[in-house]
Protein backbone atom coordinates (compact mmCIF):
# COMPACT_ATOMS: atom_id res chain seq x y z
CA UNK A 1 0.00 0.00 0.00
CA UNK A 2 1.22 3.61 -0.42
CA UNK A 3 -0.38 6.71 -0.97
CA UNK A 4 -1.16 8.28 -3.79
CA UNK A 5 0.99 10.71 -5.73
CA UNK A 6 -2.19 13.52 -6.51
CA UNK A 7 -3.40 15.78 -4.30
CA UNK A 8 -7.45 16.16 -4.33
CA UNK A 9 -6.87 19.80 -5.06
CA UNK A 10 -5.12 18.32 -8.53
CA UNK A 11 -9.06 16.96 -9.49
CA UNK A 12 -10.91 20.13 -8.71
CA UNK A 13 -9.34 23.49 -9.44
CA UNK A 14 -9.42 24.80 -12.78
CA UNK A 15 -5.80 26.15 -12.50
CA UNK A 16 -4.58 22.10 -12.74
CA UNK A 17 -6.72 21.66 -16.00
CA UNK A 18 -4.91 24.89 -17.28
CA UNK A 19 -1.71 23.21 -16.11
CA UNK A 20 -2.36 20.23 -17.71
CA UNK A 21 -3.35 21.89 -21.23
CA UNK A 22 -0.02 23.39 -21.45
CA UNK A 23 2.39 20.48 -20.15
CA UNK A 24 0.20 17.12 -21.49
CA UNK A 25 -2.63 17.84 -23.88
CA UNK A 26 -0.35 20.19 -25.76
CA UNK A 27 2.87 18.57 -25.70
CA UNK A 28 1.72 14.13 -25.89
CA UNK A 29 -0.07 12.60 -28.94
CA UNK A 30 -3.18 12.59 -28.75
CA UNK A 31 -5.93 10.43 -30.29
CA UNK A 32 -8.52 11.90 -32.52
CA UNK A 33 -9.67 9.64 -34.70
CA UNK A 34 -9.95 6.48 -36.46
CA UNK A 35 -9.00 6.57 -40.41
CA UNK A 36 -11.88 4.27 -41.49
CA UNK A 37 -14.17 7.32 -40.45
CA UNK A 38 -12.01 10.27 -42.67
CA UNK A 39 -14.19 9.93 -46.09
CA UNK A 40 -12.93 11.82 -48.43
CA UNK A 41 -14.71 15.32 -48.82
CA UNK A 42 -15.65 15.64 -44.63
CA UNK A 43 -13.84 17.23 -41.92
CA UNK A 44 -14.19 16.26 -38.39
CA UNK A 45 -14.20 18.91 -35.87
CA UNK A 46 -12.11 17.64 -32.75
CA UNK A 47 -11.55 19.50 -29.33
CA UNK A 48 -7.65 18.35 -28.15
CA UNK A 49 -7.26 20.08 -24.51
CA UNK A 50 -8.23 23.29 -25.16
CA UNK A 51 -7.74 23.61 -28.62
CA UNK A 52 -9.96 23.27 -31.31
CA UNK A 53 -9.15 21.32 -34.38
CA UNK A 54 -10.12 20.29 -37.80
CA UNK A 55 -8.90 17.48 -38.95
CA UNK A 56 -9.54 16.19 -42.86
CA UNK A 57 -7.70 13.87 -45.47
CA UNK A 58 -5.65 15.95 -48.21
CA UNK A 59 -5.44 14.84 -51.76
CA UNK A 60 -3.30 11.79 -51.46
CA UNK A 61 -5.41 10.75 -48.65
CA UNK A 62 -3.60 11.55 -45.27
CA UNK A 63 -5.16 12.73 -42.05
CA UNK A 64 -3.78 16.36 -41.46
CA UNK A 65 -4.84 18.39 -38.64
CA UNK A 66 -5.81 22.28 -38.28
CA UNK A 67 -6.65 24.72 -35.96
CA UNK A 68 -10.61 25.24 -35.99
CA UNK A 69 -10.00 29.18 -36.52
CA UNK A 70 -10.65 31.23 -39.93
CA UNK A 71 -8.14 33.42 -41.36
CA UNK A 72 -10.23 36.13 -41.77
CA UNK A 73 -11.54 37.05 -38.44
CA UNK A 74 -11.03 34.10 -36.17
CA UNK A 75 -14.17 32.74 -36.34
CA UNK A 76 -14.09 29.03 -35.14
CA UNK A 77 -15.09 27.12 -38.41
CA UNK A 78 -17.13 24.29 -37.11
CA UNK A 79 -18.74 22.81 -34.62
CA UNK A 80 -17.62 19.47 -33.41
CA UNK A 81 -18.56 16.31 -35.55
CA UNK A 82 -18.56 15.48 -38.88
CA UNK A 83 -19.39 17.61 -41.63
CA UNK A 84 -19.55 17.05 -45.06
CA UNK A 85 -18.20 19.26 -47.91
CA UNK A 86 -15.04 21.05 -47.79
CA UNK A 87 -14.61 23.69 -44.67
CA UNK A 88 -16.73 26.73 -44.94
CA UNK A 89 -16.62 29.76 -42.56
CA UNK A 90 -19.84 30.48 -41.35
CA UNK A 91 -19.48 34.31 -40.58
CA UNK A 92 -18.02 35.47 -44.54
CA UNK A 93 -18.10 31.95 -46.20
CA UNK A 94 -14.53 31.54 -47.16
CA UNK A 95 -13.76 28.22 -47.92
CA UNK A 96 -10.56 26.16 -47.26
CA UNK A 97 -9.24 23.10 -49.82
CA UNK A 98 -7.85 20.19 -48.32
CA UNK A 99 -4.54 21.82 -48.01
CA UNK A 100 -6.10 24.37 -45.48
CA UNK A 101 -5.88 26.96 -47.89
CA UNK A 102 -8.55 29.44 -48.67
CA UNK A 103 -9.92 28.39 -52.21
CA UNK A 104 -12.80 31.01 -52.11
CA UNK A 105 -13.20 34.39 -50.98
CA UNK A 106 -16.46 36.15 -51.70
CA UNK A 107 -15.65 39.84 -52.84
CA UNK A 108 -11.89 38.85 -53.86
CA UNK A 109 -11.04 42.35 -55.03
CA UNK A 110 -11.02 43.47 -51.26
CA UNK A 111 -8.00 40.83 -50.20
CA UNK A 112 -4.94 41.36 -52.95
CA UNK A 113 -2.95 40.49 -50.38
CA UNK A 114 -4.15 37.00 -49.64
CA UNK A 115 -5.16 36.09 -53.04
CA UNK A 116 -1.80 36.71 -54.34
CA UNK A 117 -0.36 34.47 -51.97
CA UNK A 118 -3.38 32.44 -50.82
CA UNK A 119 -0.85 29.81 -49.36
CA UNK A 120 0.69 32.16 -46.42
CA UNK A 121 -3.12 32.66 -45.63
CA UNK A 122 -3.39 28.82 -44.95
CA UNK A 123 -4.92 27.39 -41.62
CA UNK A 124 -2.17 26.78 -38.65
CA UNK A 125 -1.45 22.96 -38.80
CA UNK A 126 -0.06 20.75 -36.69
CA UNK A 127 1.76 17.71 -36.57
CA UNK A 128 -0.45 14.80 -37.39
CA UNK A 129 0.56 11.00 -37.78
CA UNK A 130 -1.49 7.67 -37.94
CA UNK A 131 -0.83 3.95 -36.94
CA UNK A 132 -3.03 1.46 -38.31
CA UNK A 133 -6.66 3.11 -37.91
CA UNK A 134 -5.52 5.27 -34.99
CA UNK A 135 -4.94 8.97 -36.11
CA UNK A 136 -3.04 11.22 -33.65
CA UNK A 137 -2.19 14.69 -33.18
CA UNK A 138 0.71 16.76 -31.56
CA UNK A 139 0.11 20.28 -30.65
CA UNK A 140 4.01 21.20 -29.56
CA UNK A 141 5.88 21.51 -32.85
CA UNK A 142 8.79 19.27 -31.72
CA UNK A 143 8.40 16.20 -29.71
CA UNK A 144 9.19 12.16 -30.78
CA UNK A 145 7.80 11.05 -33.68
CA UNK A 146 4.85 8.74 -32.66
CA UNK A 147 5.92 5.62 -33.16
CA UNK A 148 8.86 6.86 -30.25
CA UNK A 149 5.86 8.10 -28.19
CA UNK A 150 3.80 5.03 -28.51
CA UNK A 151 6.44 2.37 -27.97
CA UNK A 152 4.98 -1.12 -27.34
CA UNK A 153 1.36 0.08 -28.02
CA UNK A 154 2.24 0.90 -31.47
CA UNK A 155 2.20 -2.24 -32.66
CA UNK A 156 -0.52 -3.74 -30.26
CA UNK A 157 -2.35 -0.46 -31.94
CA UNK A 158 -0.95 -1.86 -35.24
CA UNK A 159 -2.21 -5.71 -34.74
CA UNK A 160 -5.78 -3.86 -33.12
CA UNK A 161 -6.13 -1.98 -36.68
CA UNK A 162 -6.05 -5.25 -38.56
CA UNK A 163 -9.25 -6.49 -39.28
CA UNK A 164 -11.21 -3.25 -38.41
CA UNK A 165 -14.01 -2.86 -40.44
CA UNK A 166 -16.84 -0.50 -39.17
CA UNK A 167 -18.52 0.88 -36.40
CA UNK A 168 -20.56 -1.09 -33.98
CA UNK A 169 -21.54 1.59 -31.62
CA UNK A 170 -20.66 5.23 -31.26
CA UNK A 171 -22.00 7.63 -28.29
CA UNK A 172 -20.38 10.83 -26.16
CA UNK A 173 -21.79 11.44 -23.27
CA UNK A 174 -20.61 13.55 -20.11
CA UNK A 175 -19.22 12.04 -17.09
CA UNK A 176 -19.31 14.41 -13.86
CA UNK A 177 -16.17 13.38 -12.28
CA UNK A 178 -12.11 14.91 -13.70
CA UNK A 179 -11.18 12.92 -16.54
CA UNK A 180 -8.39 11.70 -14.10
CA UNK A 181 -10.90 9.62 -11.75
CA UNK A 182 -12.41 8.56 -14.74
CA UNK A 183 -9.19 7.07 -16.05
CA UNK A 184 -7.99 5.56 -12.47
CA UNK A 185 -11.50 4.27 -12.54
CA UNK A 186 -10.53 2.04 -15.77
CA UNK A 187 -7.46 1.26 -14.27
CA UNK A 188 -8.20 -1.08 -11.87
CA UNK A 189 -10.53 -4.14 -11.51
CA UNK A 190 -10.86 -3.55 -7.30
CA UNK A 191 -14.12 -1.77 -8.11
CA UNK A 192 -15.97 -4.58 -10.70
CA UNK A 193 -17.43 -6.60 -7.64
CA UNK A 194 -18.77 -3.53 -6.00
CA UNK A 195 -19.81 -1.66 -9.24
CA UNK A 196 -20.49 -4.20 -11.90
CA UNK A 197 -22.25 -7.26 -9.87
CA UNK A 198 -24.94 -7.53 -12.28
CA UNK A 199 -22.69 -6.84 -15.65
CA UNK A 200 -19.02 -7.30 -15.51
CA UNK A 201 -19.20 -10.10 -12.88
CA UNK A 202 -21.69 -12.06 -14.88
CA UNK A 203 -19.74 -12.38 -18.64
CA UNK A 204 -18.96 -15.90 -19.63
CA UNK A 205 -15.92 -16.78 -19.72
CA UNK A 206 -14.35 -13.86 -17.79
CA UNK A 207 -15.64 -15.18 -14.33
CA UNK A 208 -12.87 -13.95 -11.60
CA UNK A 209 -10.75 -16.18 -9.87
CA UNK A 210 -9.29 -18.78 -12.65
CA UNK A 211 -6.03 -17.15 -13.88
CA UNK A 212 -4.40 -14.36 -12.40
CA UNK A 213 -5.26 -11.07 -14.73
CA UNK A 214 -1.36 -9.70 -15.92
CA UNK A 215 -0.48 -6.16 -15.56
CA UNK A 216 2.37 -4.29 -18.03
CA UNK A 217 3.60 -1.02 -16.29
CA UNK A 218 7.40 -1.14 -17.59
CA UNK A 219 6.35 1.65 -20.03
CA UNK A 220 6.65 5.37 -18.35
CA UNK A 221 3.51 6.61 -19.56
CA UNK A 222 1.36 3.41 -21.11
CA UNK A 223 0.44 0.53 -19.14
CA UNK A 224 -2.30 -2.68 -19.82
CA UNK A 225 -3.51 -5.42 -18.39
CA UNK A 226 -4.42 -9.26 -20.17
CA UNK A 227 -6.58 -11.03 -18.27
CA UNK A 228 -6.92 -14.29 -19.53
CA UNK A 229 -10.38 -16.19 -20.29
CA UNK A 230 -11.50 -19.27 -18.71
CA UNK A 231 -9.94 -22.09 -20.14
CA UNK A 232 -12.80 -24.37 -19.64
CA UNK A 233 -15.01 -22.05 -21.52
CA UNK A 234 -12.49 -21.62 -24.36
CA UNK A 235 -12.51 -25.22 -25.02
CA UNK A 236 -16.38 -24.81 -25.51
CA UNK A 237 -15.85 -21.49 -27.35
CA UNK A 238 -13.07 -23.60 -29.78
CA UNK A 239 -15.19 -26.27 -30.65
CA UNK A 240 -18.63 -25.11 -30.52
CA UNK A 241 -18.58 -21.40 -31.62
CA UNK A 242 -15.25 -20.38 -33.75
CA UNK A 243 -16.10 -23.13 -36.40
CA UNK A 244 -19.41 -21.16 -37.27
CA UNK A 245 -18.37 -17.72 -36.87
CA UNK A 246 -14.92 -18.15 -38.39
CA UNK A 247 -11.48 -16.16 -38.22
CA UNK A 248 -11.05 -13.01 -37.91
CA UNK A 249 -7.49 -11.02 -38.26
CA UNK A 250 -5.65 -10.54 -34.73
CA UNK A 251 -6.93 -13.50 -32.07
CA UNK A 252 -5.82 -13.35 -28.57
CA UNK A 253 -6.99 -15.88 -25.73
CA UNK A 254 -7.38 -12.86 -22.93
CA UNK A 255 -9.23 -9.55 -22.36
CA UNK A 256 -7.21 -6.74 -22.78
CA UNK A 257 -7.29 -3.32 -21.38
CA UNK A 258 -4.77 -0.33 -22.73
CA UNK A 259 -4.27 3.23 -21.48
CA UNK A 260 -2.26 5.14 -24.21
CA UNK A 261 -1.15 8.33 -21.77
CA UNK A 262 -2.84 10.52 -21.34
CA UNK A 263 -6.78 9.94 -22.37
CA UNK A 264 -7.37 6.73 -25.02
CA UNK A 265 -8.25 3.09 -23.58
CA UNK A 266 -8.61 0.72 -26.17
CA UNK A 267 -9.77 -2.72 -24.55
CA UNK A 268 -11.19 -6.28 -26.83
CA UNK A 269 -11.92 -9.02 -25.64
CA UNK A 270 -10.31 -12.14 -27.68
CA UNK A 271 -10.07 -9.83 -30.71
CA UNK A 272 -13.34 -9.79 -32.32
CA UNK A 273 -13.90 -6.21 -31.24
CA UNK A 274 -12.40 -3.20 -29.94
CA UNK A 275 -13.82 -0.38 -27.78
CA UNK A 276 -12.07 2.63 -27.92
CA UNK A 277 -12.42 5.42 -25.33
CA UNK A 278 -10.75 9.05 -25.39
CA UNK A 279 -11.71 10.70 -22.46
CA UNK A 280 -11.62 14.98 -22.85
CA UNK A 281 -11.27 16.56 -20.46
CA UNK A 282 -14.38 19.39 -20.82
CA UNK A 283 -14.53 21.10 -17.70
CA UNK A 284 -12.00 20.71 -14.64
CA UNK A 285 -14.87 18.61 -13.00
CA UNK A 286 -16.50 17.23 -16.49
CA UNK A 287 -14.95 14.42 -18.43
CA UNK A 288 -16.39 13.60 -22.20
CA UNK A 289 -16.62 9.74 -22.39
CA UNK A 290 -16.23 9.88 -26.88
CA UNK A 291 -16.83 5.66 -27.07
CA UNK A 292 -16.69 3.65 -30.10
CA UNK A 293 -17.11 -0.10 -30.48
CA UNK A 294 -15.08 -1.11 -33.88
CA UNK A 295 -16.25 -4.59 -35.64
CA UNK A 296 -13.62 -6.51 -37.33
CA UNK A 297 -13.75 -8.75 -40.95
CA UNK A 298 -14.51 -12.41 -40.39
CA UNK A 299 -13.54 -14.99 -42.94
CA UNK A 300 -15.10 -18.57 -43.33
CA UNK A 301 -18.09 -17.33 -41.33
CA UNK A 302 -21.62 -19.85 -41.29
CA UNK A 303 -24.79 -17.61 -41.88
CA UNK A 304 -25.89 -19.38 -38.60
CA UNK A 305 -21.97 -17.75 -37.69
CA UNK A 306 -23.15 -14.40 -39.37
CA UNK A 307 -26.62 -14.09 -37.00
CA UNK A 308 -23.73 -15.15 -34.08
CA UNK A 309 -21.67 -12.67 -34.43
CA UNK A 310 -24.66 -10.20 -35.27
CA UNK A 311 -25.97 -11.43 -31.31
CA UNK A 312 -22.38 -11.01 -29.78
CA UNK A 313 -22.09 -7.52 -31.39
CA UNK A 314 -25.85 -6.26 -30.08
CA UNK A 315 -24.80 -7.81 -26.87
CA UNK A 316 -21.51 -6.02 -26.37
CA UNK A 317 -23.60 -2.58 -27.43
CA UNK A 318 -25.79 -3.07 -24.36
CA UNK A 319 -23.39 -4.23 -22.30
CA UNK A 320 -20.99 -1.90 -23.20
CA UNK A 321 -23.36 1.04 -22.08
CA UNK A 322 -24.91 -0.54 -19.12
CA UNK A 323 -21.32 -0.57 -17.63
CA UNK A 324 -20.37 2.69 -18.27
CA UNK A 325 -23.56 4.07 -17.00
CA UNK A 326 -22.65 1.94 -13.70
CA UNK A 327 -18.91 3.99 -14.22
CA UNK A 328 -20.17 7.24 -14.47
CA UNK A 329 -22.21 6.94 -11.27
CA UNK A 330 -19.61 6.29 -9.21
CA UNK A 331 -16.94 8.14 -10.93
CA UNK A 332 -19.60 11.25 -10.02
CA UNK A 333 -19.43 10.31 -6.33
CA UNK A 334 -15.71 10.37 -6.73
CA UNK A 335 -15.69 13.43 -7.78
CA UNK A 336 -18.40 14.29 -5.15
CA UNK A 337 -15.74 13.36 -2.24
CA UNK A 338 -12.77 14.98 -4.20
CA UNK A 339 -14.36 18.06 -3.69
CA UNK A 340 -13.87 18.19 -0.06
CA UNK A 341 -11.19 15.80 0.31
CA UNK A 342 -7.92 16.85 1.89
CA UNK A 343 -6.01 13.98 1.82
CA UNK A 344 -3.94 11.87 -0.70
CA UNK A 345 -5.60 8.36 -1.58
CA UNK A 346 -4.30 5.38 -0.62
CA UNK A 347 -3.54 2.75 -3.37
CA UNK A 348 -3.19 -0.87 -3.22
CA UNK A 349 -0.41 -3.05 -3.44
CA UNK A 350 -1.32 -5.41 -7.12
CA UNK A 351 -4.58 -4.54 -7.40
CA UNK A 352 -3.51 -0.71 -7.93
CA UNK A 353 -0.48 -0.76 -9.55
CA UNK A 354 -1.95 1.12 -12.97
CA UNK A 355 -3.78 3.74 -10.94
CA UNK A 356 0.16 4.35 -9.45
CA UNK A 357 1.63 4.18 -12.70
CA UNK A 358 -0.27 6.78 -13.97
CA UNK A 359 -0.36 9.05 -11.73
CA UNK A 360 3.41 8.52 -12.14
CA UNK A 361 3.43 9.18 -15.98
CA UNK A 362 1.29 12.33 -14.84
CA UNK A 363 3.93 13.65 -12.16
CA UNK A 364 6.64 13.23 -14.71
CA UNK A 365 4.45 15.32 -17.74
CA UNK A 366 3.61 17.62 -15.33
CA UNK A 367 7.09 18.12 -13.81
CA UNK A 368 9.47 17.12 -16.30
CA UNK A 369 12.63 18.47 -14.99
CA UNK A 370 12.32 16.61 -11.73
CA UNK A 371 13.78 13.35 -10.77
CA UNK A 372 10.90 10.49 -11.18
CA UNK A 373 8.61 9.78 -8.08
CA UNK A 374 10.22 7.36 -5.30
CA UNK A 375 8.74 3.72 -5.81
S1 LIG B 1 -14.22 35.13 -40.21
FE1 LIG B 1 -14.21 33.49 -41.56
S2 LIG B 1 -14.84 34.29 -43.43
FE2 LIG B 1 -14.79 35.98 -42.12
FE1 LIG C 1 -15.79 -0.03 -14.10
Amino acid sequence: MCNGLLNPAQYREPQALADEHALIFARTWNFVGLLFEQEAGQHRGVKLGATSLIIQCDKQGRPRAFLNVCSHRHAQLCEQGVHRGPIRCPYHSWTYDREGIPAGIPQPQAFPEVIADKSAHRLKEFACETVGQFIFVRLSTDGPSLRDYLGPEYDFLLHASAGMNGLIDEFRQDVHANWKAVIENSLEGYHVPAVHNQTFMKVEGMERGHQAPVDTVQHPLHSSIDHPAAADWLVTFERKIAPKIGSWAWRFPHYTHHLIFPNLTVTSFLGYSFHIQRFEPSAVGITTVHSRTVSVGFTGQSPVGAKMVEQIYAESKSFTERVFAEDAAICRAVQQGLECAERPAVIGNGIEDRVLHFQRAYQRCMNPTSPPPPT
